[in-house]
C-alpha cells in the first residue's frame, strides 16, 4: 500500500543533544500550534480546493493530453518559477525513461540555451504550453514571442501548436489566446504560482507525459485529511519545529532526497519555502524579516560535497531526508573483480541497498554531530505519493506562515524585480520606475577589477 511516513525523532534533544528540541520547548509552543491549526480550518485557501477539484477540468486535461500524445512527440513548457518548477519535479519523479513524450521546460531566457532547444525541435511535432499566472511575465512572454515567430516562419498555426495556461481574465496571455483561438486552461485566481502544481499548470504536462493525474489528486486528497488533524498532524509539526528552529538560529532548511527521482522536489520546495516565508513585514504591518533559507541537496551525490559542512559547520541547519523504501527498479552489484578482497563486501547487494545504507549512515553521522534532522519516507515514488508529498509541503508552508504571522501567499519582493525589468526594457507605463532606477548611486570604478 502507498504510504508516507514522517519521523521526527532526530529533532529531539534526546537524540541529538543540546541543539535538539526538548519536550518542554515543544509543549511551550502549544498555543502557537493550536492557533495555526484553527486558522487553517477556517481560512479559505485556494490550493486546498484543488484535490477535490472540478472533474470536468480533469477530464479536459486528460482528453487534451490524449490528443497531444497521438499527434506530437515533444511538449515544451514555457514558464518560470511556480509555472515551471512543479512540472520539472513531477516529470523527474515519475518518468520511467521508456520513451514516449519528450518534455522540455524552458524556465530561463538564456539565449544560448534557447537557441540550442529550438535547434533540437521538430516544430511540426511540437506543442508549446505557455504557462503564466499573471499572464505578463517578461521571460515567458519573450519565449512565447520567439515560439510564435518560429511557428509562423515554419508555416504552422499557433492554434494547432500552442496551449495557454493562465488566469481567466487578467494579463496579456488571455488576450493572445482569445485572438489566436488557442486551447486554454485556467489557473484559479485564488491559487498562487508556487501552490499551483495541482492545477492545469502541473496536471497538463504530467498527463501529456503519461502520468496518472487522478492518482496525484488522490494522494493530495489523502494528505489533506492527514494535515487537517487536530493532533498528530505532520505538516503542522514540521512547520512548528522549523519555526522554533528559526528562533534558535537554524536559518537553513536543507532538503536532501536520497533518490534521483526526487532531485527536483528540492528545487520546487526551495521556491515554496523561500518565497512564501521570506517576508519583511508581519501580518500586523511591523518589520519581521522572516524566513529560512532552503538549500537543495541530493543524496548520495552531496554526501561527497556538502555533508562535511552539515556535520561540522555552524549549527544553523535542519536537514530533511527524503527516503524511498522501495525503488521501482533495483540493480544487483555483481560479485565481479573477485581478486580484490576489499570490495567483495559490495558484491551481491543491490544499488538500492547501498543508497539506503548511505542515507542511514549520514543520518547517524548528523545525529552523532548533534544536528537536528528528520526523515520523510515514501513507500515508493509514484503518482499517489508524489501528489501527497507536494500537498504535504504546501500545507507545512501554510502552517509555518501562520506561526510566523506573515502572509505566505504574496511575493512583493519578486514583483519588485518584475516591475524593474519592465522599466529597464522600456515597457510603457513604467517610466517612473525607470527614473527611480536611474537614480541608483554610481558604482566606484576602483571596486571593479580585471
Ligand atoms: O509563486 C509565484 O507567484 C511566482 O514565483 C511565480 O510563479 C513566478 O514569478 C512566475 O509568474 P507567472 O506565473 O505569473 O508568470
Amino acid at each position: 500500500m502507498d504510504r508516507i511516513q514522517f519521523d521526527f525523532n532526530n529533532m529531539t534533544a534526546a537524540m541529538v543533544g543540546a541543539h535538539g528540541f526538548t519536550a518542554e520547548e515543544i509543549a511551550a509552543a502549544d498555543g502557537m500550534m493550536a492557533k495555526a491549526l484553527s486558522a487553517l480550518q477556517t481560512k479559505p485557501l485556494g490550493f486546498r480546493k484543488l484535490p477535490f477539484g472540478r472533474q470536468d477540468v480533469t477530464d479536459d486535461i486528460i482528453e487534451t493530453a490524449r490528443k497531444i500524445r497521438s499527434g506530437f512527440n515533444t511538449f515544451v513548457v514555457l514558464g518560470i518559477g511556480g509555472s515551471a518548477l512543479g512540472p520539472i519535479a513531477v516529470e523527474q519523479a515519475l518518468a520511467d525513461g521508456k520513451g514516449g513524450m519528450r518534455l522540455i521546460v524552458e524556465d530561463n531566457v538564456d539565449p544560448e540555451r534557447l537557441a540550442r532547444v529550438f535547434r533540437s525541435l521538430d516544430l511540426k511535432k511540437t506543442v508549446f504550453n505557455v504557462i503564466t499566472k499573471s499572464g505578463r511575465t517578461s521571460e515567458t512572454m519573450a519565449q512565447m514571442m520567439y515560439a510564435a515567430d518560429a511557428l509562423k516562419k515554419a508555416g504552422l498555426s499557433l492554434k494547432e501548436h500552442v496551449i495557454a495556461t493562465t488566469d481567466e481574465k487578467n494579463g496579456e496571455l488571455v488576450k493572445i489566446a482569445e485572438r489566436e483561438g488557442l486551447k486554454s486552461f485556467v489557473i484559479p485566481s485564488d491559487v498562487g504560482g508556487r501552490f499551483s502544481e495541482l492545477t492545469p499548470v502541473g496536471l497538463l504536462p504530467a498527463a501529456v507525459c503519461g502520468h496518472d493525474i487522478k492518482a496525484m489528486l488522490e494522494g493530495a486528497k489523502h494528505m489533506d485529511a492527514v494535515c487537517s488533524r487536530e493532533t498528530g498532524n505532520p505538516a503542522a509539526f514540521f512547520a512548528l519545529l522549523h519555526v522554533l528552529g528559526m528562533k534558535k538560529g537554524f536559518n537553513i532548511s536543507v532538503m536532501l532526497p536520497y533518490a534521483d527521482s526526487l532531485k527536483y522536489m528540492s528545487d520546487w520546495y526551495a521556491q515554496l519555502w523561500a518565497e512564501s516565508l521570506g517576508k519583511r513585514y508581519g501580518a500586523d504591518g511591523g518589520e519581521v524579516f522572516a524566513g529560512q533559507t532552503p538549500v537543495k541537496a541530493l543524496g548520495v551525490t552531496d554526501q561527497h560535497s556538502q555533508i562535511q559542512l552539515y556535520t561540522e559547520g555552524p549549527f544553523d541547519k535542519i536537514v530533511t531526508f527524503l527516503k524511498v523504501e522501495k525503488f521501482r527498479e533495483d540493480l544487483e552489484i555483481p560479485a565481479a573483480l573477485e581478486y580484490i578482497d576489499e570490495i567483495a563486501f559490495l558484491g551481491g547487494k543491490t544499488f538500492g541497498q547501498l543508497l539506503e545504507a548511505e542515507r542511514s549512515a549520514t543520518e547517524y553521522a548528523l545525529c552523532k554531530a548533534g544536528r537536528p534532522n528528520l526523515t520523510i519516507s515514501l513507500s515508493e515514488v509514484n503518482a499517489f505519493t508524489v501528489g501527497a508529498l507536494l500537498y504535504f509541503f504546501e500545507m507545512a508552508t501554510a502552517y509555518a506562515g501562520e506561526m510566523l504571522q506573515i502572509n505566505a501567499f504574496d511575493q512583493p519582493g519578486v514583483e519588485e524585480g518584475k516591475v524593474a525589468t519592465f522599466a529597464l526594457m522600456g515597457k510603457a507605463g513604467f517610466e517612473a520606475k525607470k527614473a527611480e532606477l536611474d537614480k541608483r548611486p554610481a558604482k566606484d570604478p576602483a571596486l571593479i577589477m580585471e
